[in-house]
This record gives structure tokens, sequence and C-alpha cells, in this order.
């Protein structure tokens, strides 16, 4: 839930303190836009490793100006300076380099936004003589899980990027923005956080971010994988981790160097009585790629088969998947529709958008979603 109070906001209090440029590797640093460095001036420790923070906005950025405020604060308003002072402990584990990439509400990041920040923490992390141990994204949970999936299915090194966020604004009594930081940062500079891709931390929870949803709209305790579970958590800001890193069986990844745009695809939700003609009109106005959130383990009614058929013989992919959230659609043989497996519509969407991004044919889009999963049970997939 949003709402706009910024009348009422003391925003200079809360405003990203003056730009503080990094003068420890100027190329890096100005090619990212950092904005704040711990490392400036006296501060920076040579024996701490080197975080850094991109900060999009969300409620971890929130304001009100009631402390008992959850509802109806302003999220995407403080600047990433101003988080990272919050937080003094934080310069205890590591020095920071702050970028402001966004600061807004996470309905309104948008699958470029990610396409970007992808590339810049690619470029961060991966590039040789990088001096990051890894990155914090700080973002809105309404649409992080789509920004972590994103970001762990183009990641090309093995270095961490943890994914952040808060369910209580910066203003709030117990506000968890905070804390959540502080274990995230812990996170991104474990050394056992290495080769898991991108986690989603909240909460004293670390979450694979390819299985990791958003399952509760308004309390602490929404992050979770529900079927695959944690890989770790934290007891007084100290990771510990139940398996050693692993990569998530059915993970797909995807080049971005080469990909400027990423083609339009959309979802639409099934239910009784659901508009079939939607997918007609969604392709008319130009999707490449349909979802369908389909009931339960990914049925389609009987009037939507026309459309579905329509779409596939147009070449469009249309992908089913479950408005469940949870569970998995099964590949079948000889279907036109692509079963999406453990992801979820918004996932799938994303997945979908790469594959055609990276010129997929239809087999080899299909193969992305089913092969893994098809080959396991041992019908479906044509790969
Ligand atoms: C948002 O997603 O930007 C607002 C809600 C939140 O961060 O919890």
């Amino acid at each position: 839930m949003r709402s706009f109070l910024a009348g009422a906001l003391c925003l200079s209090v809360l405003a990203s303190a003056a730009p503080t440029l990094s003068v420890r590797d100027v190329p890096q640093t100005e090619f990212l836009n950092v904005t704040y460095s711990s490392s400036s001036g006296s501060l920076h420790n040579s024996s701490l490793p080197n975080v850094l923070i991109l900060a999009t906005g969300g409620t971890i950025a929130g304001s009100s100006t009631s402390s008992e405020d959850d509802t109806h604060y302003q999220a995407g308003v403080i600047g990433v300076a101003a988080l990272v002072a919050a937080v003094p402990d934080l310069l205890n584990i590591s020095n920071i380099d702050g970028v402001q990439f966004a600061n807004k509400n996470s309905g309104d990041i948008t699958s470029a936004d990610v396409l970007q920040l992808s590339k810049l923490i690619n470029y961060a992390l991966c590039r040789s003589h990088s001096n990051y141990t890894g990155a914090v994204v700080t973002h809105g949970t309404d649409t992080l899980e789509e920004t972590a999936f994103t970001l762990d299915i183009t990641l090309s090194c093995s270095k961490p990027i943890v994914i952040v966020g808060a369910m209580r604004p910066a203003t709030a009594t117990s506000a968890d923005g905070p804390g959540n930081l502080l274990e995230a940062v812990t996170v991104a500079v474990d050394p056992r956080a290495k080769g898991r891709g991108a986690l989603i931390v909240l909460n004293d929870r670390i979450g694979q971010a390819w299985y990791t949803i958003k399952r509760n709209a308004n309390t602490l305790e929404t992050f979770g994988a529900p079927e695959q579970g944690f890989v770790g958590g934290l007891l007084s800001y100290t990771p510990f981790w139940y398996y050693p890193a692993t990569r998530p069986t059915f993970k797909q990844t995807f080049k971005i160097a080469a990909i400027n745009t990423l083609p339009a695809v959309e979802i639409i939700y099934a239910h009784e009585s659901y508009n079939p003609k939607l997918i007609k009109d969604a392709i008319s106005d130009g999707a490449q790629g349909i979802v369908i959130a389909g009931t339960g383990a990914g049925d389609e009614s009987l009037a939507a088969e026309p459309y579905i058929a329509a779409a596939v013989a147009q070449g469009v992919p249309v992908v089913i998947s479950t408005k469940i959230n949870v569970g998995c659609v099964v590949p079948s043989a000889g279907s036109d529709t692509i079963a999406a497996g453990f992801l979820n519509p918004v996932k799938s969407r994303i997945q979908l958008q790469y594959a055609l991004a990276n010129n997929y044919s239809m087999n080899a889009t299909r193969a992305s979603f089913e092969q893994v999963l098809g080959s396991m049970i041992g019908y479906g997939a044509s790969g």
C-alpha cells in the first residue's frame, strides 16, 4: 500500500548527504555514479571488505510523520547516505560505496531499470580487478522477488548479490530496515555466501532468490520459499548456512551484455469467467510472449484454448504458470504451451523476456522452462 504525504515530510533531514566520491578507484566509481563512500577522507579501513550498496527506494527508504504509521507512509524518500548513516555498525564490517540507482516504490521499477541494474552490478562485481566483495540492493518488497530473480539469472560471477527491503518505514517505532540492512551487508561479506547467486535477506532469514517469494502483504515474516525453505539465517547478526553453496536445480542463466531492450511479456490472470480475448489483445498491443497465471496446476479453460492456439500459431510462446504461486506446472509431452515448472507467474514472465531477448527458438525457450524437470520426472520436455 502506498500514499503520498510528501507535503508533510521533513525531507531536508532525510535526503542524501552531499555527494562524496570515493577516490580509491575513480573509473569504477564514476561509471557506477557512486554518490556516497565511507572510504572518503580517513574512514577507509583497508582490512575490511568493500560492499557496493545500490538503493532503489521502497519502504526501507520510506517515511511518515507518525511513528505508528506502517501503512500510509511514502516509500522511496530516504537517500542511500542516510540509510547507511542510520546503521553505524555497517562500517565495522565493511567499507561502503553507495549508488542512488532510483528512489521509488517498487511497483514503479521497470524491466528496463532492472536490466540496467544488473549491468551495473555485473560490472562492479565481475570485472577483473573489481575491489567489491559483494553488492547489496535495497528495494521495495512488493516486486523485490522479481528484481532478485532477474539479478540471479543474469549474474556472471560467483560473488553474492543480496537484496534487502523492509516492511516498516524508517520512521516506524520498530523499523525493520536498519537491522535488515546490517544483516544484508553481513551476508554479502561472508565468504560462505559466494557461489549462491542472488540472496534475499530480511527478518533474520536468508533465501535463495530463484525460489523465494513474498507471501504476506503486511507482516515482517513475509519472504520465504514454502517448498524449498531458506538456505540460512542470522543469529545476533552472524550468518549461518543450512547447506553449502549450491545452484537451484532448475536455474537457467542468461547473457545480458548485448541486450538493450526487453520484449513485452504480459501475464493473464485466470479465474472463473476470465475473458481469454485478453490474450489476443495483449499480443495486438505488442506482447511477444504470454504467461498465464493458471488455476491450480496450470489448468486452462476451454474458452481460452482457441486463443492460446492462435497465439502459438503466430509464434508467440505461451507459458502456463500457476496463480497459486507455490507448487509446479508439470510439462506434458506434445503440448503447444510451455509449462513453467516451479516458476511463479512473475518469475516466468522475466525468464520468457530473457529467452526472447536472447533470440531463443520456441524449442529452446521450452527447454529453458521444461527440460530439467521433464528429464527428472520422465516426460514432457521436448528440448
Ligand atoms: C514498495 O514495494 O516499494 C513499497 C512496499 C514495501 O517496500 O514494502
